[in-house]
This record gives structure tokens, sequence and C-alpha cells, in this order.
């Protein structure tokens, strides 16, 4: 199985033990056989020099594939599902609410095809998937990879076999489902799915994106990172706040930030992430905020149920690259996550799901304690889309009772309901008299 690569377009990559540093070349692995410390893709960067410029991107397509060659991608496979290139948006009136003068909103909510970051990690994942040999793929979820490795499965025409906790939102079960993938739900948690996974990666020959595949996988999450920075024109911002499940795609946009200065793309400088966890899920968080450099693992138990990781595969190598930032972590509780939703949908008109509700709560946090100075240029990573978890809302939003189709019946909902439309409509009315106009 193994498929080392010696491309000439692609950069040579190979998996790299992140603790002994001991070479895997390529192969679906995830771990080091010798002292079990996750695998990680590296990169030979200076082959890289002459392909990876700012002009070169430039010239490639609007979507992750710009991007190709810091991507492991396998020779010849031709990538051609437009991923990614999310909106960059900058966020005034959030800044206005929670004191923050330089405030920007990168959007995967509107990511193609699924409405999640986790597309950009699932394309690549499924490209060595291909390459890999395997005929059937899948992988453990809290649900929004679910959506998207079904998704992409189905296109490339590959079967999906995908298992979940079984107390998903019914929107993220309904969103697997319609791509006509096997959908599993299974009696536990996430931890327990997980497990389970690992034991059928071994067991059946099957590519399940987040286990054995998943070296390759968290790569595709570095597209964030480069996305950020060539959106605010080939700079780095000062800080980032990111969710966090598993504790993989603050680390990849780390990552990415550090090619793109060690390959002359943006000038140098250190970036300070900071994590954004539910208290009822928190391992990482935790991990952060009492200098640990373990994790201790916990029974999830909160409406953020994407980020329900109880014990997250890299939770120790995220709450140690959030402290050598000088960044933090913080946790907010299931009120605060529907206020967070709230807050984002009412001032920027972007609906996100409850892990961003967390990020939106945890930056108000931060820059409330004064953790963020308001000057300072921050990115909020908004990951996944608010449709799919309307369940958080509900009881919010009532259905008010049908109006008759006749205007006076329609002045008067508006005056028993909301006195600032009546007014409105008043003081049109007096500027029209004055103005000697004729209603
Ligand atoms: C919407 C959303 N945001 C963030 C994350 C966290 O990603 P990671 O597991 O890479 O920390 C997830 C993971 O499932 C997610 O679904
Ligand atoms: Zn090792």
């Amino acid at each position: 199985m193994d498929v080392s690569c010696t491309v000439t377009e692609q950069t040579r990559y190979e998996l790299r033990c992140n603790e002994c540093g001991k070479s895997f070349g390529n192969r679906p692995l995830s771990a080091c056989d010798d002292c079990l410390a996750p695998l990680e893709v590296q990169y030979d960067l200076e082959s890289a020099r002459s392909r990876f410029t700012r002009e070169a991107i430039a010239a490639g397509p609007a979507n992750i594939w710009r991007y190709k060659a810091l991507l492991p991608i396998p020779e010849g496979y031709q990538p051609d599902l437009p991923v990614g290139f999310t909106p960059l948006v900058r966020a005034k009136n959030l800044g206005k609410r929670i004191g923050a003068d330089n405030l920007y909103v990168k959007n995967d909510a509107v990511c193609f095809p699924t409405l999640s970051f986790k597309d950009r990690v699932v394309s690549v994942a499924l490209a060595n998937a291909q390459a890999f040999g395997f005929t059937t793929v899948g992988c453990s979820s809290t649900g929004n990879l679910a959506n998207s490795v079904a998704a992409q499965a189905a296109r490339l025409g590959i079967k999906a076999c995908i298992l979940v906790p079984a107390d998903l939102e019914a929107a993220k079960i309904l969103n697997t489902q319609v791509y006509n993938a096997r959908l599993v739900r299974i009696d536990g948690n996430y931890d327990h799915v997980n497990r389970l996974c690992t034991q059928i990666a071994d067991e059946y020959n099957w590519g399940l994106v987040n286990v054995n595949l998943r070296p390759y996988y968290a790569e595709g999450s570095k597209t964030v990172g480069y996305e950020i920075a060539e959106q605010l024109g080939w700079k780095l911002p000062d800080n980032v706040v990111c969710p966090m499940a598993g504790g993989s795609l603050i680390r990849k946009i780390r990552k990415a930030f550090k090619e793109l200065i060690a390959l002359g793309l943006v000038e140098p400088k250190e970036v300070r992430f900071f994590g954004a966890q539910a208290t009822g899920c928190s391992p990482i968080s935790q991990a952060v905020k009492n200098g640990w450099d373990y994790i201790e693992p916990q029974k999830p138990n909160t409406i953020a149920r994407s980020l329900a990781i109880g014990n997250p595969a890299d939770g120790p190598a995220a709450a140690k690259m959030i402290r050598e930032t000088g960044g933090w972590a913080e946790d907010v509780s299931d009120v605060e996550i529907v206020s967070g939703i709230q807050e984002l949908a009412e001032s920027e008109g972007i609906f996100t799901e409850t892990a961003g509700g967390v990020t939106t709560a945890v930056t108000a946090r931060l820059y409330a304690q004064g953790r963020i100075g308001r000057d300072e240029t921050t990115v909020v990573c908004i990951t996944g889309n608010g449709l799919k978890t309307t369940d958080a809302l509900e009881g919010r939003f009532l259905a008010e009772p049908a109006v008759k189709p006749k205007l006076a019946a329609f002045d008067e909902y508006l005056r028993s309901v909301d006195s600032s439309f009546a007014s409105a409509n008043e003081t049109e009315e007096a500027e029209l008299e004055l103005a000697g106009g004729v209603k």
C-alpha cells in the first residue's frame, strides 16, 4: 500500500512521527508504531519555493486547489470539486457590540458542498483514499464530517459507511442519509464511536477519513489559514479564534501560517491562537487554563454536539500550541452558545450552528477580559451552518397567528406587536405633512 509521492508538479511529502521523527512513506496510518504519537504529513518545503508563490496561487482556481502544491495530493490526481475559498468578511457591527475595531469572520458556514469546513478535509482525504485503492470509505463523526463524507463519496461513486453518536441533531442525520450513505447510529458518545472505528479500520479494509487517513485529512484544514492570509492581502492577523473538537483545525491554521512565513509569502509574525469550547465539553480549554500538558477526558454534555469530543486526539498538542503562541482558551455555557448564534445573526447576517455560537461567545468574552486588545486584528473562524442545528433555537421564535390580508388588519397587528414600526410610520406621515406632501 506504500504510495510514495515522487511528483514533479506536486511537492514531495511523506508521513512522519510527531515525537520521534520516524518516516512512514505514504500509507493509511495515523500513529507511530514505536511511540504511538500521531503522524503528520511533512513536505520538502524548499522544493515548493518556486511553485508556491503569490503569483502561482493567484493564477489557480478560486477554491482550495489553488494551494495544491502544499497539500498531500497523489500524483496525477485532478481534483475538480470547488471546495473552500469562503468569504472573509469585516465584522464591524459585531465588533461594535463587543469592543473590537478590527474584527473579521472567516465564514465556512457557506463552504461548498455541505456547509462546513469539513468539506476541506474530506476532499483531501478522499483523494488519498482513492490512491490507496479503498472502495469503501467512512468516518466517525459529530455530524458535519458525516455530511461531507457522504456527499463527496456519492459524487466520486465510492461506497460510504458512516458512524455517529445516536443523539445527533435530526438535520445532520438527514444531511447524511440523503446522499445514500450507510449511516450507523451508535448507542454511545463520540469517543465510543471513534474507538469502534479504530477497530473497524483494522478489521475491514476501509479508508476511514479521520482514523487511518487522519494525517491526510487534517492537512485539508491548512487551507483555512492560507485563505485568511491571502484574503488579508498576504498579511497575518494578530489573533485567530477557533472552535475545537479534536483539536486539529486550530493546529493546522498555525501550520499554514508557518509555511507561508518559511516560504516568504508573508512577513514573519507570531499570531496568537485562542481556542473555543463548550463548558459541557471542554477538555482542551481546561488543559490550557490549568497549564496541563495532558488531557483529562470528559463525558460531553452540551448542545454544541459538533464539538462534543471528550477525549480529543490532538488535544495535548493543541493546548501546548495555544500556550506557546501566547493565546488562551475559553469555554461557554449552552445559554451563551445560543446567545452567540443570535448575536452573529443579528449583527452580521450570518447564521451559524452551535459551534459558531461557541466561537462568537468566546470571542466576546476574550475582548471583555482584555485578553485581546481593541485595535488588534482578529479573525473569528465560523465553521458550520445554522440550518443544521435549528433544534438549538427551538421555542425562541413562535409562529404568530395569521393576519387577514387587509391593510387595517396589518396596521393593527403591527401596532400590537412592535411599536417601533408603528412609530416609524407615524414619523414618516408627519414629515410628509410638514413637507406639504400628499398621502
Ligand atoms: C462545525 C465544526 N467546527 C469545528 C470543529 C472542530 O474541528 P477539530 O476536530 O479539527 O478541532 C468541528 C469538528 O467536528 C466542527 O464540526
Ligand atoms: Zn514515533
